[in-house]
């Protein structure tokens, strides 16, 4: 690596053998100081790496001198002559750990205040608090900065590889209209405008789109969206999507454009594999009734089954109960279970109860085939028996049931499912399981907002055999969607779009909108549609995602560099905060008395 030769000649990353004999210069922080008495050993870091040095009194009394007074995280530059290490002492998890250098002159570039934190010790090992206050610390962790590093490199080769497909990366802006994606928007006051507001953006959906009518054929960005939204391990009010669109596509080609994308980054990046390739397609139908959830853990089998016909037999009281209620019955197989003890049952039953479930219905087979169930007390032999063959229950396995609505069955058995998979050790952590779901409806009925509702956003096509049914059955026309999952997550999510003036307001008109709001909010997306809109189609992917399951983290906070708190918070700047009156009123702003602080 070649760099400015003022403080260093070398980094701490990259000194080795070959340079034994050298003279150098080294300059990074203190990671940790060792005093044997006569001989100061300290490891210096910088983003590159560790390198030992070694201050020995009988080579340089005024080094050692200064060696004595560094603490950990001060500023440091060395110079000094490569050795080998003394055999024995060498260490071979350190790609310096072969050498190290004896130092002959230290310069105390800055000292540091005791962190409030060990930067050497495990993340884990410090509330995140601490660390997202002191981000800054936090990043000098090689955890940390491991992750920034593959972001920039998967980001890196998104560019390449679009790049080299003629994409153009065009930048959209960040003051925008209100776009109806979903979330709350974060406004803007106008200064200029007194009483109005710019949106963040939610994404770049509509600009986007009105790139391919501008001609630009194949555009993307690596677009900063925002979100008023409940937070989520997996959710920030910011985050970054790449951002993909492109003219004159069916489905086929974006899914495949990113597929392949997908899979030279990945092996471009990680040492990942990636499950199945080409990637599985599962309809949204079938998803959610094999997993309870359109982002289904394709790592391992574990599928739910529907028994809600054979439930109806006998006279079990939780089974009845819930089919009075217009519910369902689910189950799963957990293979080898049965010797489970009633302990771990409960701790199981306990867990579904905290996703919303009354409980769990186990049935155990033994290895001699005999069955354990509070089923057996209701339900004749014949009928325990259906129920077992239905979900190919063998002698060994446990069966669990959940009785409710199919919202809860769905939404508890689809966790329990990833949790069983997890303490059967079913997940091999090295493994990518990608996947597309497909076949989307258009709309979904919003109990809430008493309306139908577009499942994606209001700019997927359709089917167009299915374009009649906007009239009578709404809720039955295919969606040209398609989302991309990995490991249980969605990562990304597209469509092809609607490139006709009348079947968008239609599809608004649909959603209860009036012509005056649809005019208002989208009419120069309607506007835009006359001028010969070309048929287009694109995509988005979670960057923060995506970079998280490749790094192998649980939560998205780890990707990035900056990231806010669960409750939205910025822990490092303080924000939000409050402002002076002066700036509310030059915004036309005026906060309720019960809002002042
Ligand atoms: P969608 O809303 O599905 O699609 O977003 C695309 C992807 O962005 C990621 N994502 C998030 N990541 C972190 N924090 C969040 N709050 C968050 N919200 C979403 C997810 C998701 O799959 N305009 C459309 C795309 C299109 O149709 O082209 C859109 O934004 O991984
Ligand atoms: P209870 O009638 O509440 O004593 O429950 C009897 C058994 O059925 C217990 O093992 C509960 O965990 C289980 N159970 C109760 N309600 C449900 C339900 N809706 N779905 C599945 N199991 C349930």
């Amino acid at each position: 690596m070649v760099f400015e030769v003022h403080y260093r000649t070398h980094t701490c990353g990259e000194l080795g053998e070959g340079n034994v004999g050298q003279s150098v210069t080294l300059s990074g922080w203190i990671n940790r100081r060792r005093d044997h008495g006569g001989l100061i050993f300290l490891d210096m870091r910088d983003r590159y790496g560790l390198t030992q040095v070694i201050c020995d009194p009988e080579r340089s009394a005024e080094a050692h001198r200064l060696a004595s007074e560094l603490r950990s995280e001060y500023v440091v530059q060395v110079s000094g002559t490569v050795v080998h290490r003394l055999a024995g002492t060498e260490n071979p998890h350190l790609s310096t750990g072969a050498i190290e250098v004896v130092a002959s002159q230290i310069v105390i570039l800055n000292p540091s205040r005791t962190t409030p934190f060990p930067i050497s010790h495990e993340a884990a090992q410090v509330d995140e608090s601490l660390r997202l206050k002191y981000r800054y610390l936090d990043l000098r962790r090689p955890q940390l900065r491991d992750n920034i590093i593959l972001r920039h490199r998967v980001v890196k080769a998104m560019r390449d590889y679009l790049d080299e497909r003629g994409f153009l990366e065009i930048e959209t802006p960040i003051l925008m209209k209100s776009t109806p994606e979903g979330a709350r928007d974060y406004l803007v006051p106008s200064r200029l405008y007194a009483g109005e507001f710019y949106a963040l953006p939610q994404s770049p959906q509509q600009l986007k789109q009105l790139l391919m009518v501008g001609g630009m054929d194949r555009y993307f960005q690596i677009a900063r969206c925002f979100r008023d939204e409940d937070q989520r391990s997996d959710r920030q009010p910011e985050f970054t999507q790449l951002d993909v669109e492109m003219a004159f596509v069916a489905e086929e080609d974006v899914m495949s454009l990113i597929e392949n994308m997908l899979i030279f980054l990945i092996e471009k990046t990680t040492t990942k594999r990636i499950k199945t390739r080409p990637f599985p397609r599962i309809s949204y139908k079938d998803a959610m009734a094999g997993y309870g959830t359109d982002h289904p853990d394709l790592r391992f089998d574990l599928p739910l089954i529907d028994i809600t016909d054979l439930a109806a037999a006998g006279s079990f009281g939780v089974f009845k109960h819930a089919l009075a209620a217009e519910g369902i019955v689910k189950g799963l197989r957990v293979p080898g279970a049965a010797g489970y003890t009633r302990k771990e049952v409960e701790e199981v039953t306990d867990f579904a109860r905290v996703l919303g479930a009354k409980g769990l219905v186990s049935l155990a087979i033994n290895a001699h085939g005999e069955v354990k169930s509070p089923l057996v007390k209701f339900m004749s032999p014949d009928e325990v028996q259906a129920i077992i063959t239905r979900l190919a229950g063998q002698p060994g396995d446990l069966l669990l049931f959940v009785a409710d609505s199919a919202k809860v069955c769905n939404d508890v058995l689809y966790r329990l499912r990833v949790k069983l998979a997890e303490r059967l050790q079913l997940i091999d952590p090295q493994e990518l399981a990608l996947g597309w779901v497909v076949d989307f409806p258009l709309f979904h009925y919003d109990e809430e907002l008493q309306r139908y509702d577009a499942e994606h956003n209001p700019f997927s096509g359709m089917d167009e055999a299915h374009i009649s049914r906007l009239d009578s059955e709404p809720l039955n026309i295919r969606a040209k969607q398609y989302d991309i999952i990995c490991n249980g997550y969605e990562i990304g999510g597209g469509s092809v779009r609607i490139n006709i003036a009348e079947l968008q307001h239609k599809v608004f008109a649909l959603m209860n909108m009036s012509d005056e709001q649809i005019k208002e909010q989208f009419g120069h997306m309607l506007e835009a549609f006359e001028y010969g809109a070309p048929p287009h189609g694109g995509i988005a992917l979670g960057i923060d995602r995506l970079i998280m399951l490749l790094a192998d983290e649980d939560n998205i906070r780890q990707v990035i560099a900056f990231p806010k708190t669960q409750s939205a918070l910025d822990l490092l700047m303080g924000a939000p905060s409050v402002v002076d009156n002066k700036q509310l009123r030059e915004l036309h702003l005026q906060l309720r008395p019960e809002e002042k602080k």
